[in-house]
């Protein structure tokens, strides 16, 4: 079951359940049977809390968690949010949601992740034009920590809250303290590739009871409680976690320690058996920074072989690969949007490629990846 279900090929990132994540579900519903399985959705919320220390909604996608992120923070039509530029759609689709306007911020090459400089330059910025952001959406991409400190300070400073897009760097922490725990509010992906994965989900964390609250009560159709009847008051979604992805969200939450160890073990093989000449990997902060390494991610050195090449070429012999996140700024839906950077996101979109990371690899399946690449770019 821990294998990849087509040995011919090597993915990306598989979701990986052992047989014991089954048994642990069976195991689950035979204690409890389907008529209290939603008492799964609790017990997946306590025991990530636990292990974040702050209270968690779980729902069905990070991309809910994001738009309800917004909501909670008021964000309405016309208002100003700076999002992370080097990210997946997702970070900022659900600002649109809202019909507010995206700003996007430049990577720093420190990280790749958001400039602290280019992000005060845009709030400085957008203050001048009379438009106030209402919240900086910070994403740690590939689970590698931003500089979420200097972000925080810098957005504290001019009273802007942070919500931190974890999606890729649930198990990774930064001067001792978990990513996602940082910001005003936090979220985390459990779709298929991630770290861990319960088939699809997300969640939300904060320190702030009322925000979790209003989550909950937003999330599950905005239904008054306390009355015999359904009763609305205010616009409600389908956000919550459903009790299968719960249990085997459980399941996972016990493995998640070990699979970020296996994640950098995969990130430090490559590291070692590719000669420096060749790639360029994902700086991490050294100070106390400890990334996910949700995929292993690199910048191709030299002009020989640009990524188009090498992408083909590694899908011609069964591996998986896949290009950087293109800058959001550079998208056709986003191309009305503020920008402030210079062109450090694009250089890494232009240059860089992620290799197979996922947790189901043998050592053989690395050293085949490694091989193929010395052969085309040295
Ligand atoms: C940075 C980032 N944000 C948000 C998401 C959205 O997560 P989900 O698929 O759970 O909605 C992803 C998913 O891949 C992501 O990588």
């Amino acid at each position: 079951m821990s294998k990849a279900k087509n040995p011919t090929r090597i993915w990306l990132s598989q979701p990986h359940f052992e047989s014991s994540d089954i048994e642990y579900i069976s195991s689950l519903f035979e204690r409890s049977g389907m008529a209290t399985a939603y008492q799964n959705v609790g017990i997946f919320e306590e025991k990530l809390a636990a292990k974040l220390g702050q209270n968690v909604v779980a729902l069905s996608s990070c991309t809910g968690a994001i738009h309800l992120a917004i909501k909670a923070l008021e964000i309405k039509e016309n208002d100003t949010v700076i999002c992370s530029t080097f990210t997946f759609a997702a970070s900022a689709n659900p600002i649109l949601y809202e019909k507010a306007k995206p700003v996007f911020v430049d990577s720093e090459t420190l990280t790749w992740n958001m400039s602290p400089e280019y992000l005060e330059q845009a709030i400085e910025s957008e203050i001048k034009n009379g438009q106030k952001p209402k919240a900086v959406i910070v994403v740690h991409a590939y689970g590698v920590p931003a500089q979420i400190d200097r972000i925080c300070e810098i957005c504290k400073h001019y009273q802007v809250p942070v919500i931190e897009d974890a999606a890729e760097a649930l198990g990774a922490s930064y001067k001792g303290k978990m990513l996602g725990t940082w910001g005003e509010i936090g979220v985390y992906s459990f779709n298929n590739n991630k770290v861990i994965s319960t088939g699809g989900g997300g969640a939300l964390t904060t320190s702030q009871p009322e925000i979790i609250e209003k989550i909950r009560y937003w999330a599950s159709q905005s239904r008054e409680m306390g009355l015999p009847y359904y009763q609305h008051e205010a616009v409600g979604y389908n956000y919550r976690m459903g009790v299968m992805a719960a249990a085997l969200g459980i399941a996972q939450l016990e493995v998640l320690e070990k699979r970020v160890k296996q994640r950098r073990k995969i990130f430090n093989f490559y590291q070692e058996n590719l000669d420096e000449k060749m790639l360029y990997w994902q700086p991490e902060l050294t100070e106390n920074s400890y990334a996910s390494r949700w995929l292993s991610s690199a910048l191709i050195k030299g002009e020989k072989v640009n990524n188009f090449v090498l992408y083909d070429f590694l899908t011609l012999n069964g591996i998986e690969s896949r290009f950087l996140w293109k800058p959001l700024h550079l998208q056709p839906i986003f191309k009305q949007c503020a920008f402030y950077g210079n062109n450090i996101a694009e250089q890494l979109f232009n240059k860089g490629i992620s290799l197979p990371s996922g947790n189901d690899l043998q050592l053989s399946d690395l050293k085949y990846v490694s091989q193929k690449i010395s052969n085309l770019l040295l």
